[in-house]
């Protein structure tokens, strides 16, 4: 059996915590997209670990993989996996052949067009971590995969193919210059291949490397539960998200199969559990109708709700609303609800998971973008276009908030103890979405999850 786990707004939705809490009962944790732009914490026995790439099963001693449809980079996977050794834990993580490598000029790029789109408004605010690039060269068919750093020949020839096209993209077409204005290792073939060749020797000597649907495919016919862990979130979808303004890879569930090699159909015989966070944070730039107060450098001209300044800076700081990765403040907003209709379509979710009720405990009111006002319609969907989106108004809805209580009593005691007007709140979303609640996250611990009901 599977369980696949995706974001249904714009990332850090609390995906992590689920994962933690259904992950028990799993035997294999696989990630199917993304790279080192994706930050989660996990917590155990009192210790914290700050991840982006390594699957967070494997620090509970679940098998890790990580899916032909990620982009790996080794720098960073192996920094990782000596950090958690380094702590006495023994993970285990496979990487898919046919995964593509981020190397140092994805990076270098990454920068480079982030600086060149930001006089025209269309910088993404990446994480800066050659993600973008690296997608590029996979859809160019000029990328270098896992499966290449374990044959110097292949390697060689990838690289000398592709560093000099780099080279001149960087010099020709923005004019910098290699050794002074960008490192000149991430644009040598020679330095590049020493590297990789070496990392390529490591990931063989340790066994990771495998044909990612063949051994999943194996696991699952032994019986074996596996979970599909999605980073991000589904509206920074490249195809479902709010075009340029996303990351370059597919978050929406469709991708599991894809990106690890399994059909659809194993995939969808499982359970599709998007994870919702109560209200709406956002890290980058781009238009969001039900924003709160602003951020310098990521909410647009205009956008935003300047008088709601202290009400969002209370939601972020009690909410620890800062980017896992980079530390940047993330900008926050009310619930959006067309946003959400629109991820549950997508993503064809069988379960809701709804996190962090217990930021909003307190305040008198809470509300919800119901729905969008666009040339005088009303919409109950997203608009297909970044821009139109950006000329939504959101039509809210009131709910009366609720008090902070002891969520430990409350995980204990079970749903009924989440104070009503939370629970009319939780029913409200579950209703729009036609889709049933699983699970209700009260606290940034996994114990502090409240579970309905569980996909195994
Ligand atoms: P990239 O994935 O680094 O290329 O960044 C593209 C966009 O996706 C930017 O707006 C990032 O802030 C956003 N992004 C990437 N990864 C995450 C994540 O894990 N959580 C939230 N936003 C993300």
């Amino acid at each position: 059996m599977t369980v696949t786990i995706v974001g249904s707004q714009l990332g850090d939705e609390g995906k992590g915590g689920i994962v933690d809490v259904y992950g028990d009962a799993t035997d294999v944790v696989a990630r199917y997209q993304g790279g080192d732009n994706a930050g989660h914490t996990v917590v155990l026995g009192g210790e914290k670990y700050k991840l982006s790439l390594v699957p967070s099963g494997a620090v509970r001693g679940k098998v890790g993989v990580l899916g032909n449809g990620c982009v790996v980079n080794p720098a960073t996977l192996f920094e990782e996996l000596d950090g958690l050794r380094e702590r006495g834990l023994d993970p285990d993580v496979r990487v898919a052949e046919r995964a593509h490598v981020i190397l140092p000029y994805h990076r270098v790029l990454d920068g480079i067009e982030e600086d060149v789109k930001s006089d025209d408004d269309l910088a993404a605010g990446t994480t800066g971590r050659g993600i973008g690039p690296t997608y590029e060269d996979k859809a160019g068919r000029r990328g270098v995969r896992i499966g290449d750093l374990l044959d110097p020949e292949t390697l060689r020839s990838r690289l000398e193919y592709v560093v000099p096209q780099k080279r001149a993209l960087v010099e020709d077409v923005y004019g910098l210059t290699i050794g002074e204005d960008v490192d000149a290792d991430a644009f040598d073939v020679e330095a590049l291949y020493e590297q990789y060749l070496e990392f390529g020797e490591r990931l063989s000597e340790e066994g990771m490397t495998v044909n990612c649907g063949a051994f999943l495919s194996k696991r699952i016919d032994d019986g074996e539960e596996v979970m599909f862990e999605g980073a991000q979130g589904t509206s920074i979808d490249i195809d479902h998200g709010i075009y340029p303004y996303v990351t370059s890879s597919n978050p929406t569930a469709g991708a599991a199969a894809v990106g690890t090699g399994v059909g659809p159909t194993v995939v969808g015989r499982g359970d599709v559990i998007g994870i919702v966070k109560a209200y709406l944070s956002r890290v980058g730039t781009g238009p969001l109708p039900t924003e709160l107060g602003s951020v310098e450098g990521q909410t647009p001209e205009g956008g935003g709700r300047p008088e709601k300044a202290d009400l969002a800076a209370a939601i972020r700081d009690e909410g620890g609303e800062y980017g896992t990765v980079t530390g940047r403040p993330r900008r926050v907003g009310w619930l959006d609800m067309p946003m959400l209709r629109h991820a549950a379509r997508a993503n064809g979710f069988t379960g809701l998971a709804i996190n962090h009720i217990d930021v909003l405990a307190g305040l008198d009111t809470v509300e919800v973008g119901h729905a969008y006002r666009l040339d005088g319609e009303e919409l109950l969907t997203m608009p297909t276009t970044t821009e139109a989106w950006g000329d939504c108004e959101a039509v809210l809805r009131s709910f009366e908030g609720w008090d902070d209580v002891d969520w430990g009593d409350v995980v204990s005691t079970g749903y009924d103890a989440i104070p009503e007007n939370a629970r009319t709140y939780l029913e409200y979303i579950a209703d729009e979405l036609d889709t049933p609640i699983y699970a209700i996250g009260v606290g940034p611990g996994r114990e502090e999850t409240v579970v309905v009901e569980s996909p195994f």
